[in-house]
């Protein structure tokens, strides 16, 4: 596909509290869901929506990670500028740092955690053809009081945005994909930090609409998810290998029943074990005398010994044998699970704000 004259900017920094221990090495933007990071899927919906030239905001959880993951873009059919924010001091402020990058162009502001399922290019043509100076994103949602919402005149018209109301005005929450003329950048100019300490794109878009710069809205069509807490990642997780996972065994099965759309790469082995779809099996893993249920993701090099695990996400190099009945979990790189005896003594080594439910 021939590239548009748009650019994209993906938020990569943030202080990941809410996904700890995850975050102590690496940006949660990184975490794996159907075994390839958030921040990829909304990479691959900038470029397939034309965008060729991306900027990535680097935060201060090893900002080398996602350099090494993302590299030139090259690799990903596009062209990637780092630009490094440091400390979370907002949205608005890391987009305030995209000036030079944006160079008079339109742009695209992405959450490296929002995903939503049916990607960007229908809004971005709405924002093109209605000559809007900002356009935003809305889903509705249950409770509006942990979101910016939307306010509305009795004409339906857009008249305000409230970064997470007591007494909500509507149920639509604003979703974390903006659309911004450069203008955007002498608005930003103007903020000064919110009561949290941050520079809150939410108070960009009013000051936009109090100066009388023309601001549209879409209420988007299919779900919407902001990954920034482990049960929103695990369902993400199980509708994305539900949408996506094809039938694909590249690996070895030995004495083993896979049933359904299961994906196990190559070098991996299946023995005495039963898999059920959807699910995703990396490369190079051991999964013996076990279970893998539906809408589990694991990943390369690990290995599952006389244990049952569903609805779950492991990343790479853990180590799982003899846990019965393991589900809703998400399980860091190089974890060991072992149950070692018939004893009833429980034996941890565990990092700060490690989560174990027994
Ligand atoms: P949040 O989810 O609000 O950020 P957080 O990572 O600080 O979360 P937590 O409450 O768990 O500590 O931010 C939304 C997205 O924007 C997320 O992808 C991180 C990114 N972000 C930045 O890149 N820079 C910033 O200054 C802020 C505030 C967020």
């Amino acid at each position: 596909m021939e590239g548009i004259f748009m650019k994209g900017i993906i938020l990569h920094g943030g202080a990941g509290t809410r996904l700890r221990p995850l975050t102590f090495s690496g940006p949660k933007q990184l975490i794996p869901v159907a075994n390839k990071p958030i921040s990829q899927y909304v990479l691959e919906d900038l470029r397939d929506s034309g965008i060729r030239e991306i900027a990535i905001i680097l935060g201060n959880i090893y900002p080398e990670k996602v350099i090494n993951h993302y590299g030139d873009g090259s690799r990903f059919g596009v062209k990637i500028t780092y630009i490094h924010q440091g400390e979370p001091k907002g949205i608005a402020h890391a987009v305030g740092l995209c000036k030079e990058f944006v160079a008079g162009d339109d742009f695209i502001v992405y959450l490296g955690d929002n995903l939503i399922q049916h990607g960007i290019k229908k809004y971005l043509d709405e924002f093109q053809n209605g000559e809007y100076d900002g356009y935003i994103l809305l889903k509705e949602v249950e409770d509006p009081t942990r979101f910016g919402v939307a306010k509305f005149d009795e004409g339906g018209n857009l008249i305000d945005v409230i970064e997470k109301p007591k007494q909500p005005p509507s149920n639509y929450a604003v979703i974390g994909i903006y659309f911004f003329k450069p203008v955007v950048f002498d608005v930003i100019k103007e903020l000064k930090p919110s009561w949290r300490g941050e520079y809150e794109i939410t108070d960009t878009i009013r000051l936009m609409m109090q100066k009388g710069y023309k601001v549209g809205y879409s209420i988007i069509d299919g779900w919407w998810f902001d990954t920034g807490k482990k049960d929103d990642i695990l369902q993400v997780n199980s509708i994305i290998l539900d949408e996506r996972i094809k039938r694909e065994i590249k690996g070895e099965t030995i004495n083993s029943r896979i049933d359904g759309r299961v994906t196990i790469g190559e070098g991996s082995k299946i023995i005495n074990s039963t898999v059920r779809g959807p699910c995703i099996i990396g490369r190079n893993c051991i999964i013996e005398d076990s279970y893998i249920g539906p809408y589990t993701s694991i990943g390369d090099n690990t290995r599952i010994i006389r244990s049952s695990i569903e609805f779950s996400i492991v990343l790479e190099k853990v180590t799982i044998e003899g846990i019965d009945r393991l589900e809703e979990s998400l399980i860091g790189e190089n974890a060991k699970l072992i149950k070692a005896s018939k004893r009833n003594a429980i034996k941890l080594n565990i990092g700060d704000y490690s989560e174990v439910i027994l």
